[in-house]
């Protein structure tokens, strides 16, 4: 089946089978910085935005994606170079196969919360694991990158 969608705001206009996975589709297209980490949807590499809020590609069909915006940390350069800089600074860049889901995730979190806590950001991020386990890294780094007090638990 043909379905048309955005992807990182361009029109595209691609063929897939019903039980196509977007994680997949995405690849495909060259958009390599969507990744698989898990079978069973419990990992959060493969997060992408659709409509502009954070989504497991590997457990969304394609066709679903008709007439969506899909966003990929392609579409969003300069301000994941941004934040990659605060993981960076707190040695939380680590091996970086995590990254880009969680990176797209921590971008989404800064548009929907308004001034979170330690909690609600440990909250919003439970779906993104790091095989690394670098959390306290990178939880250090998004408070740096949101201004969030070291004191607001
Ligand atoms: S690959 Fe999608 S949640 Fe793990
Ligand atoms: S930095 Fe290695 S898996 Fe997260």
């Amino acid at each position: 089946m043909q379905i048309e969608l955005y992807i990182n705001h361009q029109q595209v206009l691609l063929t897939v089978q019903p039980d196509d996975f977007l994680v997949d589709t995405l690849r495909k297209q060259g958009l390599f910085s969507v990744r698989r980490g898990c079978d069973t949807a419990c990992c959060g590499l493969c997060t992408v935005w659709l409509d502009g809020r954070p989504t497991l590609a590997c457990s969304t069909l394609s066709f679903r994606a008709q007439g969506r915006h899909i966003t990929t940390i392609e579409g969003l350069r300069h301000e994941a170079e941004g934040f990659a800089r605060f993981m960076a600074a707190e040695g939380a860049d680590q091996c970086g196969y995590c990254s880009p889901g969680f990176i797209l995730t921590v971008l989404a979190m800064k548009r929907e919360l308004a001034n979170p806590g330690e909690a609600d950001i440990i909250h919003y991020l439970t779906g993104n694991l790091c095989r690394c386990t670098g959390y306290q890294g990178q939880l250090r780094a998004v408070k740096k990158y949101l201004g969030v007090a070291e004191c607001n638990m």
